[in-house]
């Protein structure tokens, strides 16, 4: 169960309100819980109260950021099976998959610990002349000052936590607008970080809806914005004025399997399943695209169309649930009326395709046309397409041939093939022998073309969040 209510927290403190926004069980559509919903003046004295806290951040030393991030971790531990049992309710991602989430929230906090204690500088040698004699350089990093951050539905805590844990890291006061249909991951990371002794007004986590953020966009006093979600980030970007922004905004990512891959298909199978389906593919690098060589095409498409259709849909509280509702009936129905473009365009369905409610079938297609929406834009949906190539360049060209470019993968046993996809795939990373789905919260994660600017994965979070600072300093 959940609680019956969950406030918002303003400067650190929980908060009721007079208004309340439900919350629904994603695959029941019950009403599953409410939260308080801040007004425009608990906006403005979050805002106020993230600006007073710069300094008390700034002091805020690093071991004491990191005990902050370790308490975190450590309740995090304490309360992993609520925060798995919430996430499963309010995103209907499969108790599984909401397990997995709770052992990444509690990775990223794990590294952001680690990297609190270590936002180092640099020597320069300025020396570079005899007129120079005497001079040397020092950098520091130094926090931003007041950052707001506006989350996703798709992962309710660690994409909240790639905000929130780099910004304690940094020391930076924050105001963060989880979102609307799923606020109780980030509340209940809020119910952890109030236990803290993080200064008053470090952290605001407000529960709005996007008609009402418009201060977390827009407000001068904010020094960035960190956004996660869809192409609106960059209508965000435009309203932002002369804040930093960084943007996660997905893609249609692509999988090359290429044609040694013959004695491996039930481990490429395997993975390619997980990264098409996984949480009804509601992830940004979710495989969308498959790009086969044509010597193993009709091989691998006959055992994963085979595969596809054993995958176990249904009630996500269930322990064997493999595909989960998406996040409403109208993403599911948005998703099946592209699915049916596709169709009527001369693509060939070869398994699913049927929806009911918010529950699609695993669908996978091939003979899609080019301009096609499933092609070319985000579906993010439980879909994958499968194309042919002959030659290893046509997989390339087919891998770039898309407005967007966050994480690629490509199955190969040639160290010259990995090399070439490295070099020439267009994208901010590429995975040789995995998915593109794959990601570890260390590493640096974001896009390039339409998929955003800038990098998660703690370390270059922090980099955002810091200035660089230089000192000169002359030998008399
Ligand atoms: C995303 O959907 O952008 C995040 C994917 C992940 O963290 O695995």
């Amino acid at each position: 169960m959940l609680e019956k209510k969950y406030p918002y927290y303003l400067a650190n403190k929980a908060q009721t309100s007079k208004e309340w926004m439900d919350v629904v069980d994603k695959y029941s559509g019950k009403v599953a819980t409410k939260v308080a919903v801040p007004d425009a003046k608990a906006v403005e004295q979050a805002i106020a109260a993230a600006v007073k806290a710069t300094e008390p951040m700034r002091e805020f030393k690093p071991w004491a950021r990191q005990a902050v991030l370790q308490h975190c971790v450590k309740r995090f531990i304490e309360r992993r099976d609520e925060l798995a049992y919430a996430l499963c309710v309010e995103a209907g991602k499969p108790i599984k998959d909401s397990d997995g989430e709770v052992t990444r929230l509690i990775e990223t906090f794990t590294i952001a610990a680690e990297e609190s204690v270590r936002t180092n500088g640099e020597t320069i040698n300025l020396e570079i002349a005899k007129r120079l004699d005497g001079y040397h350089g020092y950098t520091k990093r130094v926090p931003l000052g007041p950052v707001s951050f506006i989350t996703p539905f798709n992962f309710p805590l660690n994409l909240v936590a790639h905000k929130v844990a780099p910004a304690i890291a940094a020391g930076c006061p924050f105001v963060l607008k989880p979102a609307e249909r799923t606020p109780i991951g980030a509340l209940i990371i809020g119910e952890v970080l109030a236990e803290t002794d993080l200064p008053k007004g470090a952290f605001s986590i407000l529960n709005l809806d996007g008609k009402h953020a418009g201060p977390l966009v827009e407000d001068p006093r904010f020094k960035l914005l960190s956004f996660t979600g869809s192409q609106i980030g960059w209508d965000l970007k435009a309203r932002a004025g002369h804040k930093k922004v960084t943007l996660e905004l997905g893609g249609n990512a692509a999988c090359i399997v290429d044609a040694d891959q013959g004695p491996h298909l039930d481990r490429v199978i395997d993975r390619l399943i997980f990264g098409a389906f996984y949480q009804s593919g509601q992830s940004c690098i979710s495989v969308q695209r498959i790009y086969v060589h044509d010597s193993i095409y009709d091989e691998l498409k006959k055992r994963l169309v085979a595969a596809v259709k054993k995958l176990k849909a249904g009630d996500p509280k269930k322990k064997d649930t493999f595909l989960g509702p998406m996040i409403d009936e109208a993403a599911a129905e948005r998703l099946y009326s592209w699915i049916e473009e596709a169709r009527k365009a001369g693509g060939k369905v070869l398994c699913g395709g049927k929806r009911k409610g918010p529950m699609l079938e695993a669908t996978l297609m091939e003979d899609v046309p080019r301009d096609t929406k499933v092609n070319r834009q985000e579906v993010f949906g439980p879909f994958a397409l499968l194309a042919r190539y002959k030659d290893f360049d046509d997989a390339v060209a087919m891998v770039n041939d898309s407005d967007y470019g966050l994480q690629a993968g490509i199955f190969t046993d040639s160290l010259a093939h990995a090399m070439r996809a490295w070099n020439e795939l267009d994208q901010g990373g590429v995975i040789v022998n995995d998915i593109p789905s794959f990601r570890v919260d260390n590493m640096p994660y974001g896009g390039v073309k339409l998929s955003g600017i800038g990098r998660e994965g703690v370390r270059y979070a922090i980099e955002d969040m810091t200035e660089l600072r230089l000192m000169v300093m002359r030998e008399v």
